[in-house]
C-alpha cells in the first residue's frame, strides 16, 4: 500500500481512485476535483460531513485561472511569495467548481503545495487534487505515510510516500472580506511572515457557530488521550502523580520518576523543528496507554502561536 510510484497514483487517480499524498504540512486524502466518485469517496472515507469543504491542490500559480473567478491584489501577493507552499487562500469560485468541494459556498480553497513528489504527480494529471488531511474527522493529521496506513489500511489502494512532512501542520487559511485579508486558520506560515508580505491582516480563526472554516471547530486535532496545555509543567506533574502521565515539552526535559513518557519537540528550542514533530509524538503518546497527556504551552510567537492553537483543541 506505502509506495513511491507515481506512475501507479496516476493510473488510480485517472480511474476515479483516492490516493494518499505527501505536502510538506501533513498527508492529503487525493482525488479528482471532477469526479463526483471520487470526491465522495474522500467524504466517506474520512468520515467528514459534507458541510466541510475541501482544498484544491495546484500545480502552480497559473492554474488558479481554473479555479479563482477573481484574485485581489493581496492575494496575487501571496501567491507570488508563498507558493508552491503552506498557504491556502479562499477565493471566490470558478464556475465548473463543483458544489461538493466547496460545501455549496460561492469561495474554493486552493493552494500549491511545496512537495516534489506531489508537484510532480500534478504536472501528470489532467486535473486538480481535492485533498484533505488524510485522518479520519477529528483525529490527528498524518505527517508520516505510516500514519496513514495505519488509520485507512482496509479502504485505501495507495499512500504515495514522500517520507516526513517538513512543515508538520496544515497550512495557513486565508480568506478575504473585500480586498483584504483574514486570517481563517493559523498553519505552517505564520502570521508574522504573512504580514511581512502584505501588512496587518486581520484573525477570524475562533468563531465556533458556523464556522467560516470548519478546521475551527473547537475539538480537532485530538489525541484519544486526555491533554492538558499548561505553562507550568512542574506544577501539573506534581498534581497528577497518581495517574500514568505523558509529557509533550517544547525544549526541556521534565523527567521525574512520576514521568512514564516524555517527548521534548526540540532541544535546540527552534519552533519550526517543534512543529515538524508535534503530531507524530501526539500519535506516538496515544500509542502508551496513558491516563493523561501534559503538553507544555509553546511561546506566543510565530509557529509558536500555530501550534498552540492545534494544542488547545486537542486539549478541549
Ligand atoms: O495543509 C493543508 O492544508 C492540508 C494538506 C493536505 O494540503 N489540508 C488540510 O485540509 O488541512 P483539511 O480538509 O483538513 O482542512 C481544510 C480546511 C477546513 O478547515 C475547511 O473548512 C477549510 O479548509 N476550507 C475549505 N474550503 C473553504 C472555503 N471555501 N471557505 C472557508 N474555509 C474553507
Ligand atoms: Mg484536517
Amino acid at each position: 500500500m506505502i509506495s513511491k510510484d507515481i506512475k501507479k497514483a496516476v493510473a488510480l487517480l485517472n480511474q476515479n481512485e483516492l490516493v494518499a499524498i505527501p505536502t510538506e504540512t501533513v498527508y492529503g486524502l487525493a482525488g479528482n476535483i471532477y469526479s463526483e466518485q471520487a470526491v465522495k469517496n474522500i467524504f466517506a472515507t474520512k468520515k467528514r460531513p459534507f458541510f466541510n469543504p475541501l482544498i484544491v491542490h495546484i500545480p502552480n500559480a497559473e492554474a488558479l485561472e481554473d479555479i479563482a473567478s477573481y484574485v485581489p491584489e493581496k492575494a496575487k501577493q501571496l501567491a507570488q511569495h508563498f507558493w508552491p507552499g503552506s498557504l491556502t487562500l479562499v477565493l471566490p469560485k470558478q464556475e465548473g467548481i463543483p458544489d461538493i468541494i466547496t460545501a455549496g459556498k460561492d469561495t474554493v480553497a486552493v493552494r500549491v503545495p511545496n512537495h516534489p513528489t506531489t508537484l510532480a504527480l500534478l504536472k501528470e494529471l489532467e486535473f486538480p487534487l481535492a485533498a484533505p488531511s488524510a485522518n479520519p474527522f477529528n483525529s490527528i493529521s498524518p505527517t508520516k505515510a505510516e500514519h496513514v496506513a495505519k488509520y485507512f489500511k482496509d479502504q485505501l489502494k495507495m499512500v504515495l510516500d514522500g517520507g516526513p512532512c517538513q512543515n508538520g501542520i496544515e497550512s495557513t487559511i486565508i480568506g478575504f472580506d473585500g480586498e483584504e485579508p483574514v486570517v481563517y486558520r493559523l498553519g505552517a506560515i505564520s502570521v508574522e511572515e504573512i504580514e511581512a508580505v502584505v501588512g496587518k491582516v486581520h484573525l477570524q480563526n475562533k468563531k465556533e457557530e458556523n464556522p467560516e472554516a470548519p478546521g475551527m471547530l473547537k475539538k480537532h486535532y485530538a489525541p484519544k488521550t486526555k491533554l492538558i496545555l499548561c505553562s507550568d509543567v512542574a506544577n501539573e506533574i506534581h498534581k497528577h502523580a497518581d495517574k500514568k502521565l505523558g509529557v509533550l515539552s517544547f525544549s526541556t526535559s521534565f523527567k521525574t520518576s512520576g514521568i512514564t513518557h516524555e517527548i521534548i519537540l526540540s532541544k535546540k528550542g527552534s519552533l519550526h523543528e517543534a512543529a515538524q514533530r508535534l503530531y507524530n509524538a501526539l500519535h506516538e503518546l496515544d500509542l502508551h496507554n496513558l491516563d493523561l497527556i501534559i503538553a507544555e504551552k509553546m511561546p506566543e510567537k510565530g509557529l509558536g502561536i500555530s501550534i498552540n492553537d492545534r494544542l488547545e483543541r486537542a486539549s478541549q
